[in-house]
């Protein structure tokens, strides 16, 4: 792995956040994560037969999840995205969400489907099921997220497709950041408390 040769010690310079911290371990494999995203990609091409659905990315950290899943979608699906503020480059959620990046396609009358890269709070995810349901006109709106991470859930949120229940801690990697580092590593990794 290439941070076990020498990105184990990753400064991630940042006035809010130094993100000096070291990846404790590996939670999730390559292989393991491919195996379970071809599986949902097999449920979403069943519960979607006979529909298109808008499968819609949340920002940045969806980007490798939704570029996966949607080539183990058998099915003609349209893509879009959007990105929301809510992090900053803190570990803590900052409670406030801002639209920074608005859907690009015309929703009106679509099944959409939002891809997440993991629900922490819950609070991004009830902030997007409710502005796509009162500033756009779906058919349906559908979450999906690669992993649910419970411990910390502030708020009631519906999730209806799940790849992975992974209680706690920081994670990194297919994605997911800290400081906007680790985004491309191809597995999913805790960082160190
Ligand atoms: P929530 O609003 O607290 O559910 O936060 C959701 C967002 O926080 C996700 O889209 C991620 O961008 C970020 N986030 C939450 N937990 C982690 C983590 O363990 N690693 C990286 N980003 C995280
Ligand atoms: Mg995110």
């Amino acid at each position: 792995m290439r941070f076990s040769r020498g990105w184990g010690l990753h400064p991630c310079h940042s006035f809010l956040l130094r993100c000096n911290v070291k990846i404790k371990e590996t939670l999730l494999q390559q292989q393991e994560i491919t195996e379970r995203v071809n599986s949902l990609g097999q449920q979403l091409t069943k519960d979607y037969a006979g529909k298109k659905p808008v499968v819609i990315g949340i920002l940045n950290g969806a980007f490798i999840f939704l570029a996966d899943l949607v080539r183990a979608m058998d099915m003609a699906v349209e893509v879009d995205f959007i990105r929301v503020a809510s992090y900053g480059q803190a570990t803590e959620s900052s409670g406030t969400i801002t639209l920074s990046k608005a859907p690009e396609r015309d929703l009106n009358g679509k099944d959409i489907l939002l891809v997440e890269d993991i629900v922490d709070s819950g609070t991004t995810m009830v902030w997007l099921q409710k502005y796509f349901t009162t500033e756009h006109q779906p058919s349906s709106v559908k979450t999906c997220t690669l992993i649910n991470k419970s411990q910390r859930r502030a708020v009631d949120v519906n999730i209806d497709y799940i790849g992975f229940e992974i209680e706690k801690g920081f994670l990194v990697g297919y994605g997911l950041d800290c400081a906007e580092t680790y985004r491309n590593l191809p597995e999913i990794c805790a960082l160190e408390e």
